[in-house]
């Protein structure tokens, strides 16, 4: 059921059921960090591995110090700069955290979303949420609640209705070395914008360099669809016209090609217009029956290089 109804997402988490919640970055299948039923029933309706950990969701910084143990400086200075919002923080955890959520890591992620709807709900629960993005393992983060319900159906009782999630990919992982900030996914906040705030970083997990954090598997967010990364859309489907093809793109294009579907991302080459729209784009290419999405990479500055990060992994084969 999609519901706006606040009490009712608070009953079912009380009672231990799943909710999908909105954020600012993608939906979250969300259950009690403190109910081991619940965080079991995220992994087998996710069909996650348990050695994949979640992230913990909470309302304020002075909550977040319930549940870890230290805050180093850097790390302080990030959740003051973009708390609530698309960030998350490495920590070390205190006891109080099942060793469920963090998958046996002496380290749990932590972020408060920057949702009213979600804040809301946080505020009205004795327990932080445990929520990973509301989509089945590998298959594309939803950004809206029809997403999740065409993902999971009746198997999801409760779906919190919000407005849509304005940033549209994940938020950015960050741990620490010795206080140096270390980028474990790229994501909704640039690596420019931590370096600005926090100094210079590590960037840890690409897809060419081995797997860093347990759930950035190279094969990741991808449709159905055959997925690729092409120098030019224009030169493919002229190239190709005997295939349907579904095309995304950074700004206006005119085609006119009868076996083609284009979206445009941002009619003005907007990078942030263009993030917030990506995942559902790309999922209603996905239900179009279509022989391949395309798609060319976008610029390499700020936010480009998180949404060039997932589309790699998407078109991974
Ligand atoms: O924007 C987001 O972060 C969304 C919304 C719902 O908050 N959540 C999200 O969760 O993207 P998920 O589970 O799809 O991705 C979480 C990532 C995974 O790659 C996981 O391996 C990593 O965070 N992670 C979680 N806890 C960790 C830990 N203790 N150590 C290392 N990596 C961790
Ligand atoms: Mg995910």
């Amino acid at each position: 059921m999609i519901t706006s109804d606040l009490s009712i997402a608070v009953n079912a988490l009380n009672q231990g059921e799943l909710v999908a919640i909105p954020t600012e970055t993608v939906y979250g299948l969300a259950g009690s960090a403190f109910n081991e039923q619940a965080i079991q029933k995220i992994f087998q309706l996710k069909n996650r591995p348990t050695c994949n950990p979640l992230i913990l969701h909470t309302h304020c910084i002075s909550e977040v110090s319930k549940f870890v143990k230290e805050i180093p400086p850097n790390a302080m200075k990030l959740a003051e700069a973009f708390w609530p919002g698309p960030l998350t923080l490495l920590l070390p955890k205190k006891s109080n955290i099942p060793n469920s959520v963090t998958s046996g890591s002496h380290l749990v992620a932590v972020r408060i979303p920057n949702h009213a709807v979600t804040l809301s709900l946080l505020q009205q629960l004795d327990f932080p949420l445990v929520a990973p993005s509301a989509n089945p393992y590998t298959r594309i983060s939803p950004t809206n609640a029809k997403m999740v319900d065409d993902y999971f159906g009746e198997a999801l009782p409760v779906i919190l209705e919000g407005d849509i999630c304005a940033k549209g990919i994940e938020s950015t992982i960050v741990g620490f070395h010795d206080n140096i900030p270390v980028i474990y996914r790229q994501g909704a906040i640039s690596v420019d914008a931590i370096e600005f705030i926090a100094g210079k970083s590590k960037v840890q997990a690409t897809i060419k360099e081995k797997v860093t954090t347990p759930g950035m598997s190279p094969m990741h967010y991808a449709p159905m669809t055959k997925f690729c990364i092409v120098d030019s859309v224009l030169d493919f489907i002229y190239e190709n016209r005997d295939l349907k093809i579904g095309a995304l793109t950074l700004g206006k294009l005119e085609i006119n090609q009868p076996n083609t579907s284009v979206i445009h991302l941002s009619i003005n080459g907007d990078i942030e217009e263009a993030s917030a729209n990506l995942y559902k784009s790309m999922y209603d290419l996905d239900g179009m029956n279509l022989d391949c999405i395309i798609i060319e990479k976008f610029p390499e500055i700020g936010i480009g290089k998180s949404l060039n990060d997932r589309i790699q992994r998407a078109s991974f084969k």
